[in-house]
């Protein structure tokens, strides 16, 4: 079976007050959680505090990002060591805001998927198509691709840990989710491609979230689908009841 996931990304969001509010609350309620990963993705500046809060590791911490070098002249960027060192053990890579508004390619992705295997941080590797490219009825072949390049090079072993987030560059923080058929039909694509280009193994352990407008009252309808493992949840993960809720919602996977 494969163990649900929950990951709240923060994106730019908290100061001090919130974020330890935050992390106070779910660590009330993570302990009775032990069916689901609870991932959370804080800004940069909150790791430390937050990695002291949690020492009993029923809440993992994930970078929003990484450079794919170790260190150097890359002002403004932050290197996996670092994420490492200060308590993360996952990182979002190319989640689509990375892509639009920072202009990081496929290359650059592969780059940063391979660095963060290199430093022992498991990738939270986001997928997804545009709108338009959805109308013209792109959207597989868009996913496929940015797949294809993202995880070049990785070997079996690396695969098997691998955490996709198919979210539609469309129903992010825009309130309108995707139809759960939808995500189940690129969701069942995806491990397709795995047991095509890899082997079925690889395909059934694979663990794919759907993100994208989540909240407490749509998550059933995508937590409940079989090939969906759980959720990347950007503007519900900073409410904490509905966070909670949607993390609640997760036990279905196990009844
Ligand atoms: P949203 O963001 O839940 O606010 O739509 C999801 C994400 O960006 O991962």
């Amino acid at each position: 079976m494969r163990k649900p996931i929950i990951a709240g990304n923060w994106k730019m969001n908290t100061n001090k007050i919130e974020a330890r509010y935050l992390v106070e609350k779910l660590l009330q309620l993570a302990n009775d959680c032990n069916w689901v990963d609870i991932i959370i993705a804080p800004p940069y500046v909150h790791i430390n505090t937050i990695a002291n809060m949690i020492n009993n590791k029923s809440i993992s911490i994930a970078g929003q990002n990484i450079h794919w070098e170790d260190k150097g002249a890359f002002t403004g960027e932050i290197s996996p060591l670092m994420l490492k060192e200060y308590g993360c053990s996952y990182t979002i890579i190319g989640h689509s805001e990375r892509r639009i508004h920072f202009k990081e390619d496929d290359d650059m992705i592969n780059k940063k998927v391979r660095a963060a295997y290199k430093h022992d941080l498991i990738p939270i590797l986001c997928i997804g198509e545009t709108l338009s490219q959805r109308k013209e009825g792109k959207a597989w072949k868009v996913v496929e691709k940015q797949i294809k390049k993202d995880i070049e090079g990785l070997n079996q072993e690396e695969l098997l840990k691998l955490i996709l987030a198919y979210e539609p560059v469309w129903a992010i923080g825009t309130g309108i989710a995707a139809e759960p058929n939808d995500a189940v039909e690129i969701h069942n694509r995806i491990r397709d491609y795995f047991a095509n280009e890899y082997n079925s193994n690889i395909a059934e352990s694979i663990r794919i979230l759907y993100g994208g407008s989540v909240s407490s009252a749509n998550i059933n309808n995508f937590i409940k689908e079989e090939t969906i493992d759980g959720a990347l949840v950007g503007g519900a993960s900073l409410k904490i009841d509905e966070f909670s809720a949607i993390i609640y919602s997760s036990k279905i996977k196990i009844k």
